[in-house]
């Protein structure tokens, strides 16, 4: 299925409707969506207003982590049209949704989580539209729904809960599972990758995307391992890198950042963000705010760096005086990075590692798109070089 908007309304919902078999078919054909699960500090989260009466079926697991920080810092207004261009279980959303007369457009590259909203969406009277899509598209999303500038747009990159806890979805060293790991379920595996991919780039992908300091050991593992057989589930990766990698009692599990780097290079989780930033600074109007929200060193970095550099004026080129320096497109709200309190750790501890940043549009031209980085890319990877 190509990626495409899923709106829901009066005329679509036969078609989509709760009863419906294509939409049975649909959810059967992904997985369970919505079904309710259990959260082991669910009280603690209900009681901070991360979760309300009713959302859980939603939910489906995910608690939104620094939402109500993110949405407040959009200043959402009254009829404002607001982009949530990593919808998961639709949290930011729904906060977005709880201002009068706000549209919504929510964006995700997993369709799970899609039909995950489609109730929410026959809630919403039409306020929200969901988009599958990658969020690097956002400016084509918008055009297909006839938006031209936002009032905010917000960002919860990184995978969800959801995807994480689903031992199909092979995101997890903790679950035996396929080696999947795409968001999109769509394209080259993770295990594609581990049985394509050279030493060399095996190497580089665990080291640039997994900052894996023995990520040439790793590599070595894994070849050695896959001339043996195919290596097919998390189960048997972990295991591989368990025998390269020691960690001491109190530390992370030695698979964890040979899994963050696979899982960041098949979804190019990366390039996405730098794309996604840019497309932002175009599609925002002045006076627009935009909040990511990002989970590791490697995004936050990107996401300063953007902000900063937008902040300040640039373009111009010491060699090329005469080139006009291009005007700040930004200016930052957020000196340092806004993180979870106490309580929200405690009650989410994936909240831990969470920050946020967040910057308003000015009135000036946006800046040229930055290159992307030279690092590895999945289609090269797969065709050999
Ligand atoms: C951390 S979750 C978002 C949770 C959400 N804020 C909530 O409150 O439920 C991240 C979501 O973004 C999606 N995602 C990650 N990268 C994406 C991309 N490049 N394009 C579109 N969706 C993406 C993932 O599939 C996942 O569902």
């Amino acid at each position: 299925m190509q990626p495409g908007a899923w709106r829901i309304n009066k005329s679509a919902r036969p078609l989509f409707g709760r009863k419906s078999l294509a939409k049975r078919g649909y959810l059967r054909r992904n997985g369970p969506v919505g079904v309710p699960v259990l959260l082991p500090n669910l009280d603690r989260a209900r009681g901070l207003g991360m979760i309300r009466p009713g959302d859980i079926a939603i939910s489906a697991g995910h608690i939104s982590v620094l939402g109500r920080e993110a949405v407040d810092l959009l200043e959402p207004r009254i009829g404002g049209i607001y982009l949530d261009a990593t919808f998961g279980a639709g949290g930011y959303s729904r906060m977005l949704l709880d201002v009068p007369g706000t549209r919504v457009i929510g964006i995700d590259r997993d369709r799970t989580a899609i039909a995950g909203g489609f109730d929410l969406v026959d809630r919403s009277d039409g306020r929200l539209t969901l988009v599958e899509d990658r969020f690097s598209n956002l400016a084509q999303v918008c055009a297909s729904q006839g938006v031209r500038a936002a009032d905010g747009i917000v960002m919860d990159v990184g995978v969800s809960s959801m995807q994480l806890d689903e031992a199909g979805r092979g995101f997890s060293f903790r679950l035996d599972g396929p080696l999947d790991m795409r968001m999109s379920q769509q394209g080259p595996t993770a295990a594609d990758v581990i049985a394509k991919a050279s030493e060399t780039d095996l190497a580089d992908i665990i080291y640039i995307f997994g900052e894996e300091r023995h990520s040439r050991a790793v590599a070595r593992a894994i070849v050695a391992a896959r001339k043996q057989a195919p290596i097919t589930t998390t189960r048997t990766l972990a295991d591989i890198v368990a025998r390269v990698v020691r960690s001491k009692p109190g530390e992370i599990h030695p698979a964890t950042r040979t899994f963050q780097g696979l899982r960041i290079f098949v979804n190019a989780e990366l390039d996405e963000l730098h794309l996604a930033l840019s497309a932002a600074e175009r599609l925002l109007k002045p006076g627009g705010r935009l909040a990511v929200v990002s989970f590791h060193s490697l995004e936050d970095r990107i996401v300063k760096n953007f902000l900063v550099e937008r902040g300040k004026a640039g373009g111009g080129s010491r060699h090329l005086p005469e080139m006009a320096q291009a005007a700040p497109s930004f200016q930052l709200l957020t000196k340092r990075p806004i993180i979870a309190g106490d309580d929200e750790v405690a009650a989410n501890p994936r909240a831990r590692s969470a920050k946020l940043r967040a910057a308003e549009r000015t009135a000036e031209a946006p800046h040229a798109a930055n290159e992307l980085p030279a690092w590895p890319v999945l289609a090269d990877v797969m065709r050999g070089g």
